[in-house]
């Protein structure tokens, strides 16, 4: 099976649900969980899974984004991965940590792009007035939030949402979703999935 390496920045529920589905005659594995927080909630969660762990803490490096990669870059290279998803991890990588992984790292992001690259995705789709929302699974090129997409999901936004209640309902089609695109992808599949 494919090698998979997950990164991630908080509670990684994202890299639960893609966990959880590499099993059986999945086409992947999970090889490790890596975070640049190591309070991130996510670690113990991955570890009672049983997929090894990594933190690498980007506050020493105090902005010099090259070093921090290259750190984090050791135990990902040592866990030899296929692909790398990104699952909530919040840091921008730079243009030389991009192309090493071209073609093989894919990112969730919670809204549907090309709209609200960046954050505040969900306020900000509340504040134009969007009947819709959502997330896309891309791949990951040098400009933060584009690259070819994956997979798309729709959800309607609702009159009394508010920016969290419109977060929760996307991220129940995020965990849909990244499992959805990663066994595709996993298998060699590009083609996007539309949920
Ligand atoms: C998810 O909603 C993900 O789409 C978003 O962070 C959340 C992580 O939740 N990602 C970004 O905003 C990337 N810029 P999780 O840790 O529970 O998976």
């Amino acid at each position: 099976p494919k090698r998979v390496a997950i990164l991630i920045s908080g509670g990684g529920s994202n890299m639960i649900r893609l966990v959880e589905s590499m099993e059986g005659d999945h086409p992947a594995r999970a090889v490790l969980v890596a975070s640049n927080d190591a309070s991130a909630a996510g670690l113990e969660r991955a570890a009672r899974l049983g997929v090894p762990t990594a933190a690498i803490d980007h506050r020493p490096f105090k902005g010099d984004r090259a070093a921090f990669e290259a750190e984090l870059l050791k135990p990902i290279l040592a866990a030899k991965p296929d692909i790398l998803c990104l699952a909530g991890f919040m840091r921008v990588l730079t243009p030389a940590f991009v192309a090493r992984f071209e073609g093989r790292m894919l990112n969730i992001h919670p809204s549907l792009l090309p709209l609200y690259p960046g954050l505040h995705t969900h306020q900000r789709a509340l504040d134009a007035g969007d009947a819709e929302a959502g997330c896309t699974v891309h791949e990951v090129t040098a400009v933060l939030d584009t690259g070819p997409i994956l997979g798309q999901a729709r959800v309607a936004v609702e009159p009394e949402d508010t920016a969290e209640t419109l977060a929760a309902r996307v991220l129940g089609m995020e965990h849909r979703l990244y499992p959805a695109v990663l066994r595709r992808f996993a298998a060699g599949d590009r083609s996007p999935v539309w949920l």
